[in-house]
């Protein structure tokens, strides 16, 4: 399972990079907003130089025509964006048409099995199934998550499966476990990913019993 940070924080991304094990960003509106960012475009230019991989920009505007327009702009902004689209009748239309002009789009707020069936069969390259705001509501989202997986794998479908709304390490434990492709996840749940306080004990005595012997004049 690869891993995306889910932040239009640029601080978080440049840190994110450093660490060698992100390959990718998804962001969304609120994200954006989040970061008091004016000029879209320059944001997601600039996350897109910072990391390679793929870069997901969702669009802000309602309608298959103005979706359309709004996609083809955004994927021009650099080579390796994603065009985030919703999962909605007129967002399967345009997935349709990007598909076919070999633009790349995650399908987003998917909470279905059918709208990720459909999604894959109209050609979208990756689609996220947003896990935390199923759970939110009283529903499995991480069981969606291997039921798409599983639909996928049955069908030899190529559309990757991007687990999304991620909120806490064992979302990315149980997302590994189902067989998602990528787990997109929040800054905070990349640090704590790594963390471990047996880690942190062990490092702490192993430093002081190193400096012990050094004191004593060992070697
Ligand atoms: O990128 C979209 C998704 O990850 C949002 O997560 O926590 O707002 O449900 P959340």
């Amino acid at each position: 399972m690869r891993i995306f940070l889910d932040t239009a924080n640029i601080d978080q991304i440049r840190e994110g990079a450093r660490l060698g094990v992100v390959t990718g960003v998804t962001t969304n509106p609120t994200l954006v907003s989040k970061e008091g960012l004016k000029d879209y475009r320059a944001v997601v230019k600039e996350i897109c130089s910072i990391i390679p991989g793929p870069v997901s920009a969702e669009v802000v505007v309602e309608g298959v025509p103005e979706m359309l327009a709004q996609a083809r702009e955004i994927a021009t902004w650099a080579p390796n964006v994603v065009v985030k689209i919703p999962s909605t009748a007129d967002g399967l239309e345009v997935i349709s048409t990007l598909a076919k002009e070999d633009i790349k789009v995650n399908m987003t707020l998917c909470f279905s099995v059918n709208q990720a069936l459909l999604g894959a069969l109209a050609g979208t390259t990756y689609v996220s199934p947003f896990v935390g705001r199923l759970d939110d509501v009283g529903h499995d989202g991480m069981q969606l998550v291997k039921e798409i997986v599983d639909v996928f794998r049955y069908y030899q479908l190529k559309t990757e499966v991007l687990a999304a709304s991620i909120r806490h390490p064992l979302h990315c434990v149980a997302a590994a476990k189902a067989g998602a492709h990528i787990a997109t996840v929040p800054f905070n749940v990349l640090m704590q990913m790594m963390r471990h306080p047996l880690t942190d004990v062990g490092i702490a005595r192993f430093l002081s019993d190193w400096r012990r012997v050094q004191q004593q004049g060992g070697k």
